[in-house]
């Protein structure tokens, strides 16, 4: 459904994308992961034609993405990293601003699928309240029905749940599993690793503007190791990979430290893979 070949990005001296291969399926929920400054919104950014590459190709459902804009805009929707809404507005105006912006022309249609929408992100009850007054969470709710507005194919939604309590942000994961049941491709820029190792079929994790690893996450905590041993050495902690439990034991029996025994997450993948904590800045 999207295809990226070598994928570059500058900025002056800076490198944002340095060359980036990938493919995202038709129906799959798809992760991009990586710290600040990882590349993920200038990826995000180029892929929705809010950005123009330096070189590579990207195609969407076969259009390509400098060539068939107008098609690319119909198949699309985005929901920003930063606020987009107009907070003088209510949500029901804002839903109404994007249905012109949209050219949605038919008024009883638009006003039928604003309300379906309403209904969908559960803001039928606040619809008439100033946006302003929403909590995080229902700002951003707000932002995902006006991506949806107009129907599009694939959703790109950057960094949906950043600032959202653990409650609201699993409710953002209901909603994103919902559209995805119902047909929608959806691709996410997180760096938070449950809800990537949670929400995601496959994951790329990016670094520095490259791919490090493209895989789901099973596969990758496989890559790895499943069990790790966490321990003290000189230097500090360290965390020896293990393909299964008795490995792992027969290891930690030959240790002089104490040693915890866990199985490996996807932040642990991250460490290994790039020597970096994901929220290192
Ligand atoms: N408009 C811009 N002008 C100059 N440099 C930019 C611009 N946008 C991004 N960059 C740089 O490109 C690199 C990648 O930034 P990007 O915003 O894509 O990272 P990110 O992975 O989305 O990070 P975060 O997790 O903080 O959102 C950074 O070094 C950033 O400073
Ligand atoms: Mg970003």
């Amino acid at each position: 459904m999207i295809n990226i070949e070598n994928l570059t990005k500058r900025f002056g001296e800076r490198i944002a994308v340095a060359g980036i291969d990938m493919e995202i399926k038709s129906g799959e929920i798809f992760g991009l992961l990586g710290p600040n400054g990882a590349g993920k919104t200038t990826t995000v950014r180029i892929l929705t034609l809010l950005s123009r590459k330096n070189s590579g190709t990207v195609k969407i459902c076969g259009y390509d993405i400098e060539k068939d804009t107008e098609k690319i805009k119909e198949l699309i929707g985005v929901v920003p990293q930063h606020m987009s809404l107009d907070q003088d507005l209510t949500g029901r105006e804002n839903l109404i601003l994007q249905a012109r912006l949209h050219h949605l022309k038919n008024k009883a249609v638009t006003e039928q699928r604003i309300d379906e929408i309403l209904e969908f992100v559960e803001l039928k009850d606040r619809a008439d309240d100033k946006s302003r007054r929403y909590s995080g969470g229902m700002k951003r709710r707000l932002m995902i029905g006006m991506a949806l507005l107009h129907q599009p194919k694939i959703l790109f939604l950057d960094e949906p749940t950043v600032g959202l309590d653990p409650q609201v942000r699993r409710k953002m994961w209901d909603l994103i599993r919902k559209m995805n049941e119902d047909g929608m491709t959806v691709l996410l820029t997180t760096h938070y690793i449950e809800e990537a190792d949670q929400l995601c079929k496959r994951v790329a994790i990016m670094n520095k503007g490259r791919l490090v690893a493209i895989d789901k996450p099973e596969k990758l905590k496989e890559k790895v190791g499943r069990i790790v041993v966490e321990h003290m050495e000189a230097d500090g902690m360290t965390n020896k990979f293990f393909d299964d439990r008795e490995q792992a034991a027969s290891y930690v029996t030959v240790l002089k430290t104490n040693a915890i025994v866990r199985e490996a997450n996807l932040e642990d993948v991250f460490i290994e893979l790039t020597g970096r904590r994901v929220n290192d800045q």
